[in-house]
């Protein structure tokens, strides 16, 4: 399915978010405060925009190494940084997030975006996150969640549940794509949930920062 949309992806993301998953990815970063010669991890990176974000917040020794299992998105995560002043600073390879290809304790901070709820074995792939980091370093996930604020929350069922479908199977040219999305948002743990997943997984000082009204969360856990 990504592989299909691939082409499409970014300028549904940014047309359907109104560009505020733009805002949701710079939170994210700011909020994982990595240092500048951090390595980082960025798993189900797609076309790259958080590992890109996070790449020009670090010093000229850190690194982002972006990993998914679909080319035509690393394809075009590649076009997008050939030739800029990141590109030295990236490192950009196919990978499944639930087998990554990595040696234990390699990165200082693992993160995803709106891909965990996409990984077959939400527990696995969470494992996954906290083997290859250090000891003391965190995981950052992005995710939407099912906001139940008492104005935005239905306003925002409507949109996704009837508009966003419709809006994205036309440009897309894909009718599954963007049903899949809300579908799979729906089935994604609640908030306290997912923490309790996390701890289950590892992860110590769990705790979620919560954007727009609750549509998107931003889980951080420390591998003690
Ligand atoms: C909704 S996109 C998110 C892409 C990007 N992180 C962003 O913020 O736009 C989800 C991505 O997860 C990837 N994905 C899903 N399961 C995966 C897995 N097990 N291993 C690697 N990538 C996976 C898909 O290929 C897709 O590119």
């Amino acid at each position: 399915m990504f592989a299909r949309i691939a082409p499409r992806y970014d300028f549904l993301n940014h047309l359907l978010s109104l560009n505020v998953d733009r805002y949701w990815r710079r939170k994210s970063v700011t909020l994982a405060a990595a240092q500048p010669d951090a390595q980082i991890l960025d798993v189900c990176c797609g076309t790259g925009d958080l590992a890109i974000e996070f790449a020009h917040r670090l010093g000229p020794n850190g690194r982002v190494t972006g990993t998914d299992f679909v080319a035509p998105m690393l394809e075009l995560f590649r076009a997008k940084v050939a030739g800029t002043a990141l590109e030295h600073k990236l490192n950009i390879s196919q990978a499944d997030t639930l087998a990554l290809p990595f040696a234990d304790e390699s990165f200082n901070l693992t993160s995803v975006a709106f891909g965990i709820r996409n990984v077959a074995d939400l527990e696995r792939g969470l494992r996954e996150m906290r083997r290859v980091l250090y000891p003391g370093g965190k995981a950052v996930i992005l995710e939407f969640n099912d906001t139940h604020h008492p104005v935005f929350g239905p306003l925002f069922k409507l949109y996704f549940s009837k508009i966003l479908p419709r809006l994205g199977a036309l440009i897309s040219r894909d009718s599954r794509a963007y049903t899949y999305l809300p579908d799979s948002v729906g089935k994604f743990p609640p908030r306290p949930a997912f923490l309790k997943l996390m701890e289950q997984s590892g992860f110590s000082n769990c705790h979620v920062h919560s954007m727009t009204f609750g549509v998107v969360s931003c889980f951080i856990g420390t591998k003690p």
